[in-house]
């Protein structure tokens, strides 16, 4: 932890992207309850996760971060969060099948209310009102009342991500996640993607393994990693008076820990490495991600690193890499040349959404799944002519049948069809048929990287 650094200390310093509470009375009495309320997650699960992380930035496992772009209280379900867990699972199944590694499972969930946003107002219709900062801040709905800032909402959002943990954590280790069960897993309405075949095939090799092992005496009875899965949970820490609140000194450790969720990520749009969201992120020890815009100068990504990880610590830090299908070519190289030249270690992930955000002609907000395969593609091969390791995905999803992003093998989403079932309260997700797509594409490229690693034992 750096010297003055205290879970306030960014009050001190320059910051973007924050509300105007009118009631900053309200506000204050808000937090002080929140600072009494339990942890939502605890300090030795986010260590663990930064353990795996380091496994993920050592090439030994590949990271697995998706879910809604924002959480909504209206969304709030359980069937909402069955879904996105299920789909999650039977993504991470495929990678897992075509890596060969143990997939790092963290969901934008149980936390991922606050959004930033790239103007502070918004205007309809000549009416002028402040923009949707996502629920925990202010209502979607487009009146003068519902745009003010609501210091209630944040223990309604704190609320609503302990029941959704709660309902995740009972899901990973309560038998939901047995891989007996592969096949229940897959939802009416994808049976008619081209995903769905494959994934069957999939889910029947790993039947057959599974039949093998019970012969050999291991079954989901005795083995719990058949039986279980570790799932963990992030968002962007971008409220900070929130996250404040949940700052907990661990009592094994001495050390401070975001209890809001396991790993937090700082936004492409509050990164200054002066500013005050840096300055909270400095002295958490919780796992971090950075996301990189292609406006992000490589010697600031160097002093953010220096900042965030002074002890080059693996599994500390993730960077999350969204530049848009035709920049990634021109930003990701010089960053990964002069990451690597520094000595420090990171895990390399690419977000392959916020880069590829288009307006339809209708005048949705979506994003051509083509570019969003672009993108990964040459993630892979940046990485493969690097010699570094492509670690891990970012994506915004959900396991409901959307309409919100173009493109898509079978069923494809036209322009025109976005109008279907468009509900995000953000940006466009990548609906189940479209995340499965993707995850076979990304365990292709996982798996021609298997070869590799022979090839490199071979010539050792
Ligand atoms: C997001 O992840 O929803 C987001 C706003 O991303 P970025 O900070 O990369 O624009
Ligand atoms: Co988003």
């Amino acid at each position: 932890m750096p010297t003055n650094w205290t879970p306030q200390s960014w009050r001190n310093k320059p910051i973007s992207q924050v509300p105007v509470y009118p009631d900053q009375a309200k506000l204050e009495a808000v937090e002080a309850q929140l600072r009494k309320f339990p942890p939502l997650v605890f300090a030795g699960e986010a260590r663990e996760l930064r353990h795996q992380l380091s496994e993920v930035a050592a090439g030994r496992a590949f990271l697995l971060q998706g879910g809604d772009c924002a959480e909504s209280f209206a969304e709030h379900g359980a069937d909402h969060i069955r879904d996105f867990f299920r789909v999650f699972l039977q993504m991470a199944v495929v990678l897992t099948h075509g890596a060969s590694k143990p997939v790092v499972k963290v969901g934008r969930i149980a936390g991922q209310f606050a959004k930033p946003r790239s103007s502070d107002t918004e205007t309809i219709d000549g009416l002028t009102l402040p923009s949707y900062r996502g629920d925990i801040i202010n209502d979607i709905c487009f009146t003068p009342e519902a745009r003010i800032p609501d210091p209630e909402r944040l223990l309604l959002a704190y609320r609503q991500s302990a029941a959704t943990l709660n309902l995740l954590r009972a899901f990973a280790t309560g038998g939901y996640a047995d891989l007996t069960r592969v096949h229940e897993w897959t939802m009416g309405f994808m049976k008619d993607s081209s995903a769905y075949p494959r994934f069957e095939e999939v889910a029947k090799k790993i039947d057959d393994a599974i039949d093998f092992m019970r012969a050999l005496g291991l079954d989901s009875e005795n083995t719990p990693s058949l039986r279980e899965t570790r799932f963990y949970t992030s968002h962007e820490a971008l409220l900070l008076g929130y996250e404040e609140a949940l700052t907990r000194r661990d009592s094994i450790t001495g050390e401070f820990y975001a209890t809001s969720g396991h790993m937090l990520w700082i936004g492409d749009r509050t990164r200054q490495p002066e500013a005050a969201h840096v300055e909270y992120f400095s002295g958490i020890r919780n796992p971090i991600g950075v996301k990189c815009g292609p406006s992000l100068s490589t010697d600031d990504l160097l002093k953010l690193l220096d900042r965030l990880n002074p002890g080059n610590e693996a599994g500390r830090i993730t960077l999350i890499g969204r530049f848009g299908s035709d920049k990634i070519a021109e930003h990701l190289p010089r960053l990964v040349e002069a990451v690597k030249a520094s000595g420090h270690t990171v895990v390399w992930c690419s977000d392959p959404m916020h880069g590829n955000t288009v307006k339809a002609s209708n005048g949705y907000k979506t994003r051509p799944f083509e570019r969003v395969l672009s993108e990964v593609k040459s993630f892979f091969e940046v990485h493969r002519a690097l010699g570094t390791h492509a670690g891990g995905i970012h994506i915004e999803m959900t396991g409901d049948d959307v309409t919100e992003c173009t493109g898509g093998a079978v069923a494809a989403i036209t322009e025109t069809g976005l109008e279907d079932r468009y509900h995000t309260y953000c940006d466009p997700r990548l609906n189940a048929s479209q995340a499965l797509e993707l995850a076979f594409l990304v365990a292709e490229q996982l798996r021609e990287e298997r070869p590799l690693r022979k090839t490199r034992l071979a010539a050792m």
